[in-house]
């Protein structure tokens, strides 16, 4: 046989283009790109006629929480590595980087690398990398940077906010000039750790515990002042960063900003700010609490808007998930662990932060038909690719050198427009914050390396835990801008 599987008559996007072309997969590859017909000659174990449907890369979601502890004193992911990737492939999408979260009481980041390969291998229905989260930069954890690119990692996340995890300005420092030396892309959590303390105080005197005001305790300005000093530090020491899950469109300017000065400034936003406001978190009893994430949903449209504009002219970058669910019940008693006596339905700063959106991430974007299909897999996939050092074997679509990593939409119009229900999706949790909404795409197959690991009308999820560990290398977008000598770079 020619190919293990061809795909005719789809139009194949990519940030590039969009056209005609039938798809020629064999040894896990993309083999062969031709004009529509040329390959009807050809032999192949299985033939999908994609009927003029997108067929696009599959999705790469670069903002992952599977099987973490209880890092923020508030409970543990609900989600491990074999139901995540399950909820991930079922929704389009086919490589994850997920956090692998060094304790505080920690020095050393080799071990929490070691333990999130044992969590993830042969585990995954996705490809998968990690993030190091670093949460304590020891001389020993500085040190070992170059050690994590030898080992495939080539990114990190740190914080500004949240007790267990945040690190001060001289921190930040220490990780980004370390970063910098190693070729190392560093997300920042940029929310003032001070701002929301003194929020949360003031919210308390005043006795307003309800859910809801988790939104007013994560005010803009919060997002704001922090995006700005993570900016103006990474200028100093002139380093790339990423800024992670953007809220707010003040955010967004300063980051806009510095990208018009030419800095390697990166941003990431995700489903939540786009779909859903602070309204979402004031629904009765414990409801509110399930909206629960931070930097919050904000206002209303307006916001909404300006996120999405974001997201059509390169101030965001990607478009990732964020996907961080929580079972609010305990296991041994049975019982919400953020609710007691005096907090009948939660007190917000007891609410374990994050949603889940691994398998609705693409699926929304695309029904919202807002970014023209170029733009939807470049934030969606291609970009995330590049940022992060697996470009061009995942993220495209390119002869002999992509993993034939595919997501087959459904042709315009074809599929039936559904409401969602937690219920149609695969990941551990009881809730989804998009329940009840009309979506009018989902992934007709989703292709992890040449084999059909979704199939919506057909089986539903056949693929297997297949998914393997993605060794990467640095970025290949815009890094340090100068060979500078003065300065401390070389402390
Ligand atoms: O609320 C959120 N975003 N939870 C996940 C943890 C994080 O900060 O990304
Ligand atoms: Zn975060
Ligand atoms: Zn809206
Ligand atoms: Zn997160």
């Amino acid at each position: 046989e020619d190919y293990d599987l061809i795909i005719i008559n789809g139009v194949v996007a990519t940030p590039e283009s969009s056209q005609a072309l039938d798809i020629g997969i064999k040894d896990s590859k993309i083999k062969t790109l031709a004009a529509p017909g040329q390959l009807k000659d050809s032999t192949a174990k299985r033939t999908i006629d994609a009927q003029g449907a997108y067929v696009t890369p599959g999705g790469v979601d670069a903002h992952v929480h599977l099987e973490e502890p209880p890092l923020f004193g508030k409970g543990s992911s609900a989600d491990t590595y074999e139901t995540g990737s399950r909820s991930a492939i079922c929704g389009g999408t086919t490589t994850m980087i997920t956090f692998a979260p060094q304790q505080k009481s920690m020095d050393s980041l080799l071990s929490t690398l070691s333990t999130c390969h044992e969590k993830a291998d042969r585990k995954c229905y996705v490809d998968y990398s990690f993030h190091l989260l670093v949460s304590n930069p020891s001389a020993t954890a500085l040190a070992e940077f170059a050690t994590l690119r030898e080992k495939g990692i080539s990114s990190l996340k740190i914080y500004m906010t949240y007790a267990a995890l945040q690190l001060d300005d001289g921190q930040i420092l220490d990780v980004l000039l370390e970063a910098r030396k190693q070729g190392i892309t560093t997300m920042i959590h940029a929310e003032n750790g001070a701002v929301i303390d003194w929020m949360t105080k003031k919210l308390e005197e005043k006795q307003l515990f309800a859910p809801k005001w988790h939104v007013t305790s994560h005010p803009p300005v919060a997002e704001v002042e922090a995006t700005y000093r993570a900016i103006s530090l990474a200028e100093f020491l002139d380093v790339p960063i990423l800024i992670v899950h953007v809220s707010s469109p003040g955010a967004a300017k300063h980051i806009r900003e510095a990208q018009g000065r030419g800095l390697p400034v990166y941003a990431e936003t995700c489903p939540q700010y786009l779909f859903l406001t602070r309204k979402d978190l004031d629904r009765d009893g414990f409801e509110g609490a399930k909206y629960c994430c931070s930097p919050p949903p904000r206002e209303g449209e307006a916001d909404h808007e300006a996120i999405w504009r974001g997201l059509e002219d390169g101030t965001f970058t990607v478009l990732s998930s964020d996907h961080c669910p929580f079972l609010y019940d305990d296991a041994v008693t049975g019982k919400k662990r953020c609710i007691s006596d005096d907090f009948p339905v939660g007190h917000f700063k007891y609410v374990p932060n994050g949603l889940p959106g691994i398998e609705t991430r693409l699926p929304l974007a695309m029904s919202a038909s807002r970014l023209n299909i170029c733009k939807f897999v470049e934030v969606t996939s291609t970009n995330a690719a590049k940022l992060y050092g697996l470009y061009p074997r995942k993220g495209t679509i390119l002869e002999e050198v992509s993993d034939a990593d595919l997501v087959v939409w459904y042709p315009g119009g074809e599929m039936e427009s559904f409401e969602l229900k937690n219920e149609m999706l695969h990941h551990a949790v009881d809730h989804t914050p998009y329940e009840g909404r009309t979506l009018s795409q989902w992934p007709r197959y989703t292709i992890l390396r040449g084999h059909v690991a979704w199939d919506r009308d057909n089986g539903g999820l056949i693929g297997g835990k297949d998914g393997v560990f993605l060794p990467r290398g640095p970025s290949s977008l815009k890094g340090s801008l100068s060979e500078r000598e003065w300065d401390v770079r070389d402390f």
